[in-house]
């Protein structure tokens, strides 16, 4: 038997990167993981690398010209493949930071390196304060539909996709394992942690988006108008079969909360 592909995970330190890192760990593959300060000679970083995982930093200003630089990094350093962690729906003009996902999926499929891509959803774990402090207020609205996802469990697909043979060319949505909306995931949290969590529609004018920059707050504003009309739906069946089970519902994650 071969030796366990060496693999790098870009954007490794954070919430994202620590999630696939742990889930590697679980199936007993060491990744090394790189933070901010490895960008400043990123090839030197994923010397030795086969494989890397590319997590862009949230709401980068230019995602295309970030994975463009890593996707150069990358070939430099004679990595052979990369898993691009993309979003749901990447191709939403209305959203600039699902639009610059979308413009580097193709750079990601032009960039010559054998390559799969990830779309997941937003995670349910984005709303873990919230449910937590029984108050549930988002600038959107409680009616439209989700397909939120359990991060270990997009976590532990990335995991698969780098381990595994097979996932080369693929492009994967990842949903949970039904849709949702925020007043029933409001419910759901009520039954589990047994005590009431509401859910609020916020006046989204009224939204401060304080400690952010003017841009970043132009594109969560952006966000906040899609989800408001379309929510952010996202089938569930891929990544049921990636996993060979069926992804964690928002009781199983909140269970884990309690
Ligand atoms: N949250 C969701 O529901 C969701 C859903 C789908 C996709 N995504 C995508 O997932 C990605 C990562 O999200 P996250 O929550 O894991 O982000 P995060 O916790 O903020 O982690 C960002 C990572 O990028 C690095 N980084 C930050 N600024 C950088 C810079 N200027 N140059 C190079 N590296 C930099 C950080 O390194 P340091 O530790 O050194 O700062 C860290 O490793 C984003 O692209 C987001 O769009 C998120």
């Amino acid at each position: 038997m071969g030796r366990p592909p060496l693999i790098a995970l870009i954007g490794g330190t954070g919430k994202t990167g620590r999630a696939v890192q742990a889930a590697l760990s679980g199936v007993g593959v060491e990744a090394h993981a790189l933070g901010r300060a490895a960008s400043a000679d990123l090839s030197a970083a994923l010397a030795g690398a086969d494989a890397v995982y590319l997590i862009a930093p949230n709401l980068h200003p230019d995602e295309p010209r970030y994975v463009a630089d890593a996707l150069a990094a990358m070939r430099a350093a004679g990595v052979g493949r990369v898993v691009y962690h993309s979003v749901a729906s990447p191709y939403a003009p209305a959203m600039p930071h699902h639009l610059g996902k979308a413009t580097a999926e193709d750079l990601v499929r032009r960039s010559g390196l054998a390559w799969t891509i990830l779309q997941p959803c937003a995670y349910l774990q984005n709303l873990q304060a919230g449910v937590m402090t029984g108050a549930l207020s988002v600038p959107y609205s409680l009616e439209t539909r989700f397909g939120l996802v359990d991060l270990d469990d997009v976590a532990r697909a990335a995991a698969v996709v780098l381990t595994e043979p097979g996932h080369d060319g693929a492009t994967y949505e990842l949903g949970g394992p039904a849709l949702v909306t925020l007043a029933e995931v409001a419910a759901i949290a009520t039954e589990v942690l047994g005590r009431p969590v509401t859910a609020t529609r916020t006046d989204p004018d009224a939204w401060a988006g304080e400690g952010l920059g003017e841009r970043e707050q132009v594109w969560l504003r952006a966000m906040f108008g899609y989800y408001d009309a379309y929510g952010l739906p996202t089938g569930g069946r891929v990544l049921a079969a990636l996993l060979g089970r069926t992804p964690a519902t928002v009781a199983d994650v909140m269970t884990r909360w309690q």
